[in-house]
């Protein structure tokens, strides 16, 4: 496909947090027509409703926002986290191949055990430490097979200025708290939500879609407590962040202690170099902090 050939994208689990940082990028890429499907408008294990609308809208391009990302919550919902993360991803990637549709996939760092010492490559063994992780792998397995042109991209420590994340947590905690214990001993990258959407719309720009799994996060391996720092620095606020060891801090899901992702077989196959992760938490505060006025 040439340059810059006109894409009909459509973007499943619009509500979600990637989801709205695609949107929020989509000003930049006129040249591509976007539809953003919710859970209640196109359920994505649902093969009728998601028939009608590849027919009604004819996508080009499907971006698969749509997840169970309720990480210690899925080790009671199992049945729940397979059927979003797995069956129907394994529905939705079928009637993608059926309509000619690039699939594009999101994936996750938990699908590794985090036992490992040096980054992980896209062909490592995965090996899930609970429900979410393996949910996560049993979609990835189902995306390819289902659909084979498709790209698997697996990303961590998401982060924006909309939804659910890290960094909000941290901003308001660290307005209402003197204190605040942030474990010291897990060891990932972040991943500006904004970064990662820019690249899906880059890639797809470049219409290049070499099918595979690959690894996207932000450039530079931390732990949660040097991102909290690095947060409240940017902030200036006076809140004290105390280093704290993983079994101080018991979650029902065991996290990986290294889930470190090499981005090497993306930078190399899409050009695209991920920005480093202290200079995009920068441009995500200013953003925040001119949101709020
Ligand atoms: N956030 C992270 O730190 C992180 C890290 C690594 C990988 N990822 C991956 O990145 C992707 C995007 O994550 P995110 O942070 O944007 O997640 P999110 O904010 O939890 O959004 C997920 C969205 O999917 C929707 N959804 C759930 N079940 C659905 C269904 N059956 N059909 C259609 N939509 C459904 C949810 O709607 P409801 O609100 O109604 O449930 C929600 O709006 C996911 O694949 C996730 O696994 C995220």
């Amino acid at each position: 496909m040439s340059q810059h050939h006109p894409h009909r994208i459509l973007v499943t689990g619009a509500d979600g947090q990637l989801a709205q940082c695609i949107r929020l990028e989509a000003v930049h890429h006129p040249e591509h027509t976007f539809r953003f499907v919710t859970r209640a408008d196109m359920p994505i294990g649902d093969p009728e409703k998601v028939r009608a609308v590849f027919l009604a809208w004819a996508p080009t391009v499907c971006i698969n926002c749509a997840a169970y990302t309720a990480v210690d919550r899925a080790e009671v919902e199992e049945t729940e986290a397979l059927h979003v993360n797995a069956v129907a991803v394994g529905i939705l990637a079928a009637a993608c191949r059926e309509q000619r549709v690039q699939l594009i996939h999101l994936s996750t760092d938990y699908v590794f055990s985090g036992n490992a010492q040096t980054p992980y490559r896209e062909d490592d063994p995965t090996e899930p430490l609970g429900v979410y992780g393996a949910s996560k792998r049993a979609g990835e397995v189902l995306a390819q097979q289902e659909a084979p042109e498709s790209l698997v991209i697996r990303t961590s420590w998401v982060y924006s200025e909309v939804g659910k994340n890290f960094l909000l947590t941290m901003v308001r905690l660290m307005s209402e708290r003197d204190s605040v214990g942030v474990i010291s001993d897990q060891w990932g990258c972040p991943t500006y939500a904004r970064d990662l959407a820019d690249a899906l719309l880059r890639i797809i720009d470049g219409g290049r879609f070499t099918p595979g799994i690959y690894h996207y996060c932000n450039e530079g391996a931390i732990t949660w407590y040097r991102f909290a720092t690095a947060i409240r620095d940017l902030l200036g606020s006076a809140c004290e962040v105390r280093s704290i060891p993983t079994h101080e801090y018991p979650t029902p899901v065991r996290r990986p202690a290294y889930s470190v992702l090499d981005t090497r077989r993306f930078r190399q196959t899409f050009g695209i170099m991920p920005p480093p992760w202290l200079v995009s938490l920068e441009v995500c505060l200013s953003r925040l902090r001119h949101a709020q006025g």
